[in-house]
């Protein structure tokens, strides 16, 4: 196994782990269920999932990924279209983070569970989840040559097995910064 077999799968993921907890930095504002509340009787996602939140979130981890791009564009080797490429799968992962998010916020208050409420597995796993699947619907051979082909699977065993351990940390930094409520 190559180094960068584990390396390119984690980098790759990175702009989805810069939009998770850049949504904290800038959440606020209009909720995106409008304030309404489901059948059930309690909210749709909740005030924890903003506009702000969502979009500025999602721009912030695909401004990561338009510098991969522009790195990408300025190797000669590279053909004009895998540019191109590259940033729509940054953007699917970047938005798909969010959708993630916003889709656990939306089970989250079906089982009951208030905004800020722990869901251990949902909370460290919706924005990876929610990345790789709309990646791997949007471009498969992408997703595939990234995250599967050879030992490239090692790297993405090692995005799993970081990821509760990187969330656990950031959220612990914004919650120690009086960013968010509580340290998961
Ligand atoms: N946030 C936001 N909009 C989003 C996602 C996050 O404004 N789409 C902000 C909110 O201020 C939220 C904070 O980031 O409170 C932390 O995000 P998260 O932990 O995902 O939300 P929770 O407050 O825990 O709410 P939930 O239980 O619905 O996940
Ligand atoms: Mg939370």
């Amino acid at each position: 196994m190559l180094p960068q077999d584990l390396l390119v799968p984690f980098l790759f993921t990175l702009p989805a782990y810069v939009a998770n907890p850049s949504a904290v930095l800038w959440g606020g504002g209009t909720p995106m269920d409008f304030g309404r509340v489901a059948r059930d009787g309690r909210r749709i996602l909740g005030d924890g999932k903003t506009w702000r939140g969502f979009f500025g979130g999602a721009l912030t981890g695909f401004s990561l990924g338009v510098f991969y791009a522009v790195l990408d564009g300025m190797s000669s080797t590279s053909p004009t279209w895998v540019t191109g490429r590259l940033l729509l799968a940054f953007a699917v992962m970047a938005f798909g983070a969010l959708a993630g998010d916003v889709l656990a916020a939306f089970v989250k208050r079906r089982l009951g569970l208030e905004r800020g409420a722990r869901a251990p597995g949902l909370d460290q796993y919706d924005f990876l989840l929610g990345a790789l699947l709309l990646l791997a619907l949007a471009d498969p051979a992408l997703f595939t040559a990234f995250y599967l082909a050879g030992d490239r699977i090692y790297g993405l065993l090692l995005v799993i097995v970081i990821t509760p351990v990187l969330h656990r940390a950031v959220n612990l930094l914004g919650y120690r910064m009086g960013r968010k409520k509580e340290p998961w």
